[in-house]
């Protein structure tokens, strides 16, 4: 029965299994390598993995096209290494998270191989289909028409991601069932949940409606004709019902286009839908209108009130999940730091910031010794989809090369999907042969070996954090309130919890800045330092990147 909330008090540390670690050679990571990094990540102090998808797939979107549920990639291992992963990690009181991919399956899945095959199946219903009339607008969020003809029965499917990812019909009963049957299948093994993908995108307004198409734009927007769609809601208790509220697990959804008042519907325990969900608000600060690839400087009072109102949103109902990273976000210390000469002290004062705030933070790898984004020269090299369709189409419609090449260092995907870096040897200490994608040459600086060896390095800074939240409640349970609203390089805030109070001041900028607000002045002067990224500086005055947490 789902009782406890000890996902409330958890640290979540997601790998990435094709760049995680390699342990027989091939050059893509794999189960037995991560078998063999547990111990480094209980070092970190970490109480929950979340695993990328492992399942059987064509690999067309690394693993989120899932030919086979059931069944283990070959090159990550077999039924057999996953069982001992799971147990290894609940022997080191761990626990297992998995990716839960059900808007869409791979198109070589054997419910879409049958549903293709003829009108008559009974699995055509599992997926969209539409003859051309009735197909619309909408434009696939990795490039091209979200309508794909199939020269079996001469009609469309629908497909939002690529069109290797047809979109499943979550209106059909037995469909629903099926999943349900699978999610059972891997709870019954022991797992601890799921990180559900774009889940709440399985509900759609099938009356498929054309978008508006907006300036320059290929396709309609389907603005919120599948996001949120009419019965998410109805899906999400369903699956309550029949699965999830059996079992003592964590759940957290994957939500694009999920406002705060939609979260707060989302993850209200009393609907039994998500504990929490990711919110792509704060991410999308740095971009210039809707398109991701359109870059922006982030405003930082933008990101202040953006995320302030998440922590105030689900103050009384819901929760939070806090991240800077995942597979699909650039490195956070490229991003909002500063990946040159404060490198070190701006991934640290990432970290504080995010890691004293209400909510479940989630540590993407690598995003614990500081890895940066990676700048290749030749397209070549770069391997995403969402990457390689984009530069496609952006050439088609006149971009320059150089802009595109500027977009993909700044927000590419791959920039998170680099190999782990081990340690200084060649590839990094990733693989013994070819890595699927190359290493960031920086690894000769920035590696785990490294970072274990110095006791000032990033990982310990995270170390300590972990530990921190471990022995203050108010960390996990105080309330939240910003400070300096309008300050145009702190983000400042504080926490409270039975008269305890925590102030947590951090400086986005690479110049110092003076602290003249009084009622901080008067908490910084009485206030007891929990930690610092700076020691032995005038307490009045942020070094550049400098982040302080006081305790008062
Ligand atoms: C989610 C995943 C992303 C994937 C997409 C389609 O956004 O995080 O990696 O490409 O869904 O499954
Ligand atoms: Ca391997």
């Amino acid at each position: 029965m789902k009782t406890s909330d000890w996902w409330k008090q958890s640290v979540v540390y997601q790998i990435y299994p094709k760049s995680f670690n390699d342990s027989n050679g091939d050059g893509i990571g794999d189960i037995q390598g991560i078998i063999e990094k547990l111990d480094y990540l209980k070092k970190l102090g970490i109480d929950v993995i979340w695993l990328s998808p492992i399942y059987d797939s064509p690999q067309d979107d690394n693993g989120y096209d899932i030919r086979d549920y059931r069944k283990i990639f070959t090159q990550y291992g077999d039924m057999e290494s996953f069982d001992r992963l799971l147990q290894e990690v609940h022997a080191r009181n761990m626990k297992l998270v998995m990716d839960l991919v059900v808007n869409h399956t791979s198109d070589e899945h054997e419910w879409f191989e049958a549903s293709r095959a003829s009108k008559d199946s009974p699995y055509r219903d599992y997926y969209f289909w539409r003859d051309e009339e009735n197909t619309n607008n909408w434009g696939s969020i990795f490039g091209g028409p979200a309508w794909q003809l199939d020269e079996e029965t001469g009609e469309y499917y629908l497909h939002l991601f690529s069109k290797k990812q047809p979109d499943l019909n979550w209106e059909n009963a037995n469909l629903r069932q099926d999943v349900y049957d699978m999610m059972t299948f891997w709870l019954d093994k022991g797992i601890d949940g799921f990180r559900m993908d774009v889940i709440n995108f399985i509900s759609k307004n099938t009356d498929f409606p054309d978008g508006p198409v907006k300036n320059g734009d290929l396709y309609g927007d389907p603005e919120n004709n599948f996001c949120n769609g009419p019965r998410v809601h109805e899906f999400l208790r369903e699956m309550n019902r029949e699965v999830l509220g059996k079992y003592d697990i964590m759940t957290v959804g994957e939500m694009p286009g999920a406002s705060i008042e939609d979260a707060q519907i989302y993850t209200d325990p009393k609907n039994r839908e998500v504990d929490m969900i990711f919110t792509f608000e704060h991410m999308n600060l740095d971009s210039d209108g809707e398109n991701k690839w359109d870059l922006k400087t982030l405003y930082l009072p933008d990101l202040k009130k953006n995320m302030a109102a998440w922590q105030n949103g689900l103050q009384e109902t819901g929760w939070n999940s806090l991240y800077w990273n995942n597979h699909d976000q650039p490195r956070i210390v490229s991003r909002f730091g500063n990946d040159g000469a404060y490198r070190v002290r701006s991934a640290k004062m990432l970290a504080t910031c995010l890691h004293m705030m209400k909510g479940t933070p989630y540590i993407y790898q690598g995003e614990e010794i500081g890895m940066t984004n990676v700048h290749f020269n030749d397209l070549a090299d770069y391997q995403d989809i969402e990457t390689l369709n984009m530069y496609r189409d952006r050439i088609e419609q006149g971009f320059s090369h150089d802009a595109i090449m500027k977009s993909i260092y700044t927000k590419g995907r791959d920039n998170a999907r680099t190999p782990f870096q081990w340690d200084s040897s060649e590839n990094a200490g990733f693989t013994t042969g070819t890595p699927w994608l190359k290493v960031n040459p920086r690894y000769v600086e920035i590696n785990s070996e490294a970072a274990l060896q110095d006791d000032d390095s990033i990982f310990y800074y995270y170390q300590t954090l972990i530990r921190l939240r471990k022995e203050i409640p108010a960390v996990v349970y105080g309330s939240f309130k910003l400070l300096l609203p309008k300050h145009e390089a702190i983000f400042a805030y504080e926490r409270q919890l039975d008269g305890e109070k925590l102030v947590t001041i951090c400086n986005f900028s690479a110049e110092a800045q003076r602290i003249e607000d009084e009622q901080l002045l008067t908490d910084i002067a009485r206030g007891q330092v929990l930690i610092t990224n700076l020691e032995d500086t005038d307490s009045n005055v942020l070094e550049a990147y400098q982040a302080i947490v006081y305790k008062i």
